[in-house]
């Protein structure tokens, strides 16, 4: 398998690094920044002999050229935001930065799957669909991987124990209406309604919306990379060795869920052909209006890309 990464920042090059330490493929990271793709490249491959993985890992500034014939292209160009921004002032620039880079996906790699991770995300998707043209299970993006691994997280540290034992499922859009899904959610299989009283569940629901706007105030220069680094790994793994795990991903909505027309994260399949199929699972009345309010406001971003466009 040959593994794309567009953009050496934070993001890509730590899903770069965790790829090539999984040792899932051949990997691939373009920037458009001078030599740094090519500068984190080396450093990822030298770090092989002592990791013990033997990846072959190289970067290219610029030139798209490299990605010929790649089977997973992850999208991670584009800004971060900034304290006090939400993901959706990033919606313009973002959208003519993945509008180009899908035309040059489109061009180099026109057989790939496009794993979206740049902001706002389910937006960005939605771009990378219209400008590609590409079957919806070859365009998914990345993001209930994360917001599920920080609910967990958070489970975890209230209940002080093994984060492996927490399993948990966060749907809908990568922004503040997205759904946390205690009735999904489980420690070693018992649900946490029982474990967590209601009110300070509601106070872990909370911190996972915030979770991205959290490290963002911590870090001041930049968003999250380590978690969303390891998410997209996770996916990519899934696809590689065509694991078929079941895991909340950004996906295209053609009547599932009461949606159409619209990215959202639902609980779906990934595998060797992306996402294998999408698993539509019994919501509470409360939890499906909370899925359709996040739907809206996806909805309210891919309209003002439109609107845009035809400016
Ligand atoms: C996050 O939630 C950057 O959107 C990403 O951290």
């Amino acid at each position: 398998m040959k593994i794309a990464v567009i953009g050496a920042g934070n993001v890509g090059a730590t899903a770069a690094l965790l790829i090539a330490q999984k040792e899932l493929g051949e990997v691939v990271l373009v920037d458009i920044v001078e030599s740094i793709a090519e500068g984190k490249a080396l450093d990822i491959a030298e770090a092989g002999p002592v990791e013990g993985y033997e990846s072959k890992v190289t970067g290219k500034t610029h030139d798209f050229a490299v990605i010929e014939g790649s089977d997973i292209v992850v999208v991670t160009s584009g800004v971060a935001r900034k304290p006090g921004m939400s993901r959706s002032d990033l919606l313009h620039v973002n959208a003519n930065i993945i509008t180009s880079v899908t035309e040059n996906i489109v061009q180099y790699a026109p057989n790939s799957m496009i794993l979206m991770v740049s902001n706002p995300l389910d937006t960005m998707c939605y771009v990378a669909k219209v400008i590609s043209g590409f079957p919806r299970h070859r365009v998914f993006g990345q993001a209930g991987v994360l917001d599920s691994a920080r609910f967990r997280t958070f489970i975890a540290m209230e209940l002080n124990v093994s984060v492996e034992d927490v399993q948990a499922m966060v749907l809908g859009g990568h922004g503040d209406s997205m759904v946390p899904l205690p009735s999904y959610s489980t420690v070693s299989g018992i649900p946490v309604t029982h474990l967590i009283p209601p009110d300070r569940l509601a106070q872990l629901i909370q911190r996972t919306r915030d979770g991205g706007a959290e490290i963002v105030g911590l870090l001041k220069t930049g968003s999250a990379f380590y978690a969303p680094g390891a998410a997209v790994a996770q996916m990519v793994e899934s696809i590689v060795k065509d694991k078929r795990r079941l895991l909340p991903t950004t996906c295209w909505l053609e009547g599932e869920f009461g949606l159409s027309g619209v990215y959202v994260g639902v609980p779906a399949v990934l595998g060797k052909n992306g996402v294998e199929s999408i698993v539509e699972v019994p919501l509470t009345e409360e939890e499906k209006t909370a899925l359709h309010k996040s739907a809206e406001a996806v909805k309210e971003d891919m309209k003002r890309w439109e609107e845009s466009r035809q400016k």
